[in-house]
């Protein structure tokens, strides 16, 4: 049976060109970057080429890039650096590496959002932080799960009047929209190399020049002293080389496509359930996301039994699966845990066809209809 990914927010296929630079890197660079031989500065200068490529994604100087083993690292390390300064405001819609660690924090602000997952106004989010004397800010540029994008520019404007440090885990949106640091004007940024076609187990956190953070991990001086321990060259290597494709990628074009196949996708949905319910915005957000609570159905068992039939979607994020616990951005949401537990995300990415979709819709109605009489039979 012909399968049908649509999960590219969970994560994405290596892109061939990255495959090719990290077999190449595997192969012919077995040196230690930290050694002064030339095994070594062959391995050091694919790995600042790396660099280089990742900071020219976001328009950040390669200086302000430290390598990490994903977004998942980079979110703990800015967030505990915030904590250290005095009471974090973040969002509840985070990634659960976001929020995992500001739960360690003595104290915390998070922001709720709307019925669509939309934050409050900026002023009154900047009101909220300021009456509980808040020295820094955690939030995402564009959700996992519903896709939408956030304010993060304008919130981090007033922040930074303020003297807040700003963090922002943009792991969703580098590679799908433009993402730069000068632009948005913050001070910490997390990226994850596989949701952009890179490898898995690589990312980075931007840090802005002049911002002192508490080594992540101490015992060498490799990332500036910032995090100890011999780099794992090829996946760099690979993270580099899928930046490199992402930086020269007409975005918008391959936007408005990912977008047109998704409205699409609603389109038939709505036609086969008219009952469907789309969760999140549809403007800011990102162009590949749609999320959908169908009435009456288990997500997770409708995951399962179009699983079956060939199509892979996620029923909330990837970390919480496993789980049969509703995705905690749509409890935030205000949806009750019941209907909640009926929500399906469909993530599109660059290798996803009109002719997948068309196949994802034929094969629908009758996974809905298993889905069905399997909760009731
Ligand atoms: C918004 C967001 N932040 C952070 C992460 C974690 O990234 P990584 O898998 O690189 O640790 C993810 C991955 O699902 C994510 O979607």
């Amino acid at each position: 049976m012909r399968r049908v990914y649509l999960d590219y927010n969970a994560t994405t296929p290596l892109a061939p060109e990255a495959a090719a630079a990290m077999i190449d890197a595997l192969r012919d660079l077995p040196g230690n970057p930290s050694s002064i031989h030339r095994e070594g500065q062959r391995a050091r200068a694919a790995v600042e080429q790396a660099r280089r490529r990742v900071a020219e994604l976001i328009g950040a100087d390669f200086t302000e890039i430290v390598l990490t083993s994903g977004a998942s690292e980079a979110n703990n390390i800015a967030v505990a650096a915030l904590g250290e300064r005095g009471p974090l405001l973040t969002t509840a819609i985070e990634h659960p590496s976001v929020l995992a660690p500001a739960q360690r924090l003595a104290e915390v602000v998070r922001a709720q959002p709307g019925p669509h997952g939309e934050l409050p106004e900026v002023p009154a989010l900047i009101a909220q932080a300021e009456a509980a004397g808040v020295r820094g800010v955690s939030v995402m540029l564009a959700n996992n799960e519903t896709g939408n994008v956030l304010p993060v520019a304008q919130f981090a404007r007033a922040a930074r009047e303020r003297g807040w440090w700003v963090h922002c885990d943009a792991t969703q949106a580098v590679g799908k929209i433009p993402v730069d640091v000068e632009a948005l004007g913050v001070d910490l940024l997390s990226l994850s190399s596989h949701k952009l076609y890179g490898p898995k187990g690589v990312g980075a956190l931007y840090v802005r020049a002049g911002l002192e953070l508490p080594p992540m991990i101490v015992g060498g001086h490799q990332e500036r002293g910032r995090r100890a321990g011999t780099e794992n060259v090829a996946a760099i290597v690979g993270m580099g080389e899928a930046a490199r494709i992402s930086a020269q990628l007409d975005l918008a074009a391959e936007a408005a496509r990912q977008q047109e196949l998704r409205e699409a996708l609603w389109a038939g949905i709505q036609a086969i359930e008219p009952g469907a319910h789309r969760q999140g915005l549809t403007d800011p957000a990102l162009p590949n996301t749609l999320n959908v609570r169908f009435p009456g159905v288990d997500g997770e068992t409708l995951l399962m039994n179009l699983d079956l039939e060939g199509i892979a979607v996620s029923a909330g994020s990837a970390c919480s699966a496993g789980s049969l616990e509703p995705s905690h951005v749509i409890l935030a949401m205000g949806v009750p845990y019941d209907e909640a537990r009926g929500s399906v995300r469909f993530s599109l990415g660059r290798p996803t066809t009109e002719e997948e979709i068309q196949l994802v819709l034929k094969r629908l109605p009758v996974v809905l209809e298993r889905t069905r009489s399997l909760a009731w039979g």
